[in-house]
């Protein structure tokens, strides 16, 4: 073959690397992503003058997807921007000394990089709209789970109050040793569904509150306080960061419960001698407070459900899945939010915003 030829077969193999890269490019969607970056790493690299001595990469959110071992020492390459900034490289590099690449293929990279780039900011802006509806899904749940719960909880406030009531009433008046003792588990029974009952009312804001302007240092240390044996029985530490006084206007006793719900979460999720750390803090007009385990992480699942009554993914018989959810309607009512992500290396970060007036 003369070098013209060469040339030209050169250019044809460019050029369908790039129609090819094209069409990848338009069948792909977010879950495809990764199968369609390896199709275009092939693609590219049959695009070479010297297939057989070419590596190619593409390095994208610390993950790098590559058709080989990459020599570093001889490399083309060519950022990949999202919206403007470097988010990554597409990397061509030769294995031995064989020639220099060509002209041309750096031309090639670059244009690569580019539709690559798109692509993936693409991907990007639909993470983003998917993530945004989720979120709306689920506030939107939240509340209409929140107006039924308010409606059975009312419900069932009156007979389990008349239940209690009426229980006691006989007991006063009953002699028969037996009998004594199956009123007896009646009453405890209405207790127990009657703390239920005000679980629900809490997460459907239905709880009266007194709120006032108070130091909430003491009231996240009191938390910590009750629990101290769990601590002490599990060898594990709570660390607490605060200022020295952290004012706020809220009520003191359902936010003791708060910090109760998620530090015994953090300690029951996270393995003996195990740390948990408690961050509280002003910024701007807001208190922050942060609850850090070393536990599992929240599952896929839990993230989606997280403070719904009843989600739990303890053993029967050992939650009752409203611990969350009363947060979460103790936090609503004090205007506040709450959100909840899994830490880089291991367990959960429960964040809590309140508004300090
Ligand atoms: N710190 C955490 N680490 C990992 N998962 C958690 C954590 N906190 C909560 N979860 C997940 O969320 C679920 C719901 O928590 P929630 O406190 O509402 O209920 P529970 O702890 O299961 O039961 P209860 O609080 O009534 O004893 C848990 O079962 C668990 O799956
Ligand atoms: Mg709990």
């Amino acid at each position: 073959m003369n070098s013209t030829e060469l040339k030209l077969r050169e250019r044809i193999k460019e050029l369908t690397c790039l129609y090819e890269v094209s069409s990848i490019i338009g069948n792909t969607d977010i879950n495809s992503l990764p199968n369609s970056l390896y199709a275009i790493l092939r693609s590219l690299k049959k695009a070479f003058q010297h297939p057989e001595f070419t590596e190619i990469e593409i390095a994208y959110e610390g993950t790098s997807y590559t058709t080989g071992d990459i020599n570093y020492e001889i490399t083309i390459s060519s950022p990949l921007r999202l919206f403007n900034k470097p988010k990554g490289t597409l990397t061509a590099s030769l294995k031995a000394y064989k020639s220099s690449f060509l002209k041309e293929e750096k031309q090639l990279i670059d244009s690569v990089a580019l539709k690559i780039s798109s692509l993936l900011e693409r991907i990007e802006i639909k993470k983003n709209e998917n993530s945004l509806r989720r979120q709306v899904e689920r506030t939107d749940r939240l509340n209409i789970l929140g107006e039924i719960t308010a409606g059975i909880a009312h419900e069932l406030n009156t007979p389990l109050t008349n239940i209690l009531g009426f229980s006691e009433l006989l007991k006063e008046n009953c002699s028969r040793e037996e009998d004594i003792k199956d009123l007896d588990k009646i009453i405890q029974n209405a207790i127990y569904s009657r703390e239920v009952v005000k679980k629900l009312m809490f997460f459907a804001c239905e709880m009266p509150q007194t709120r006032e302007t108070i130091d909430i240092v003491p009231t996240i240390t009191s938390a910590i306080d009750l629990l101290r044996p769990t601590l002490r029985k599990k060898q594990m530490e709570c660390i607490l960061e605060t200022h020295e006084k952290l004012f706020l206007k809220a009520d003191a006793l359902q936010i003791t419960q708060v910090l109760f719900n998620l530090v015994m979460n953090a300690i029951y999720f996270t393995p003996e001698q195990g740390t948990i750390e408690i961050k509280a803090f002003q910024k701007n007009e807001q208190v922050i407070i942060k609850v850090k385990d070393e536990g599992t992480g929240l599952t896929a699942e839990a993230k989606e459900k997280l403070f719904e009554p009843f989600f739990t993914t303890k053993p029967i018989g050992e939650g009752s899945g409203l611990g969350l959810s009363v947060v979460h309607g103790i936090i609503a009512s004090h205007q506040g939010s709450i959100s909840a992500k899994n830490n880089i290396e291991k367990g959960a970060t429960f964040e809590i915003q309140l508004p300090i007036n």
